[in-house]
């Protein structure tokens, strides 16, 4: 790895771990009778509805997922580092679940980059890692809509030596159970077996909102 893109996935982990003592804040700040199951959780409202592009044109909406949780994950194909590093991770947590629990949530890796990312070259980069990856972009406003409701943070870093760019983006992966809720959030780097252990758990739970 050069030094600059060393420097680059630092800088990334730093936004990572900025973003997410940002959160905690604002989780802190707004939470008061939410309850706090695995992993941070708190009741600031994250997720919603949005409408993205998948790899074959079609527009996708929660309702594509309806009866299933999303495990949700925002980043870019071009990331040199922290996303092939995350979704690795969501693969193996998606390999340890048995067939029935795997089938009750949906991995969703919604790119922060729709200028370069297609929704041809998002559903590519997502097979490379889990062939149950479901990889959305959109346009730039939904994206940027999206990203809103996930409390993610990106910015575009232009590099004077390269013709490509990198984003800075927060790093978060979302665990929202089939009404749409936040059930748990985790930071980088955690442990597959946390995953998989959080969205087991989470599946088999009684249905929370119905
Ligand atoms: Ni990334």
């Amino acid at each position: 790895m050069s030094r600059k893109l060393r420097l680059a996935a630092f800088l990334v982990a730093l936004v990572a771990l900025g973003g997410g003592g940002w959160l905690w804040w604002s989780s802190q700040a707004v939470h008061s009778a939410g309850s706090l199951r695995d992993g941070l959780v708190s009741s600031v409202t994250v997720g919603g509805p949005f409408a993205l592009t998948n790899g074959v044109g079609k527009t996708v909406t929660p309702a594509d997922f309806a009866g299933r949780h999303m495990l949700v994950y925002f980043g870019y194909t071009f990331c040199p580092d922290v996303c092939p590093t995350e979704l690795g991770n969501i693969a193996v947590a998606l390999d340890m679940l048995d067939e029935e629990d795997a089938e009750r949530v949906t991995p969703i890796f919604i790119t922060i980059d729709p200028e370069r990312d297609t929704p041809e070259i998002v559903a590519d980069y997502v097979q490379l890692f889990h062939e149950r990856l479901v990889g959305l972009t959109g346009t730039r406003d939904q994206i940027d809509q999206v990203a809103q409701q996930y409390r993610i943070f990106f910015r575009k870093v232009e590099d004077p030596e390269h013709t490509y760019y990198l984003m800075d983006h927060s790093s978060f992966v979302y665990l929202m159970d089939d009404n749409g809720e936040l059930v748990s959030m985790f930071a980088y780097g955690t442990e597959p077996e946390s995953l998989a252990a959080a969205i087991r758990s989470s599946v088999r739970a009684p249905q929370s909102g119905v």
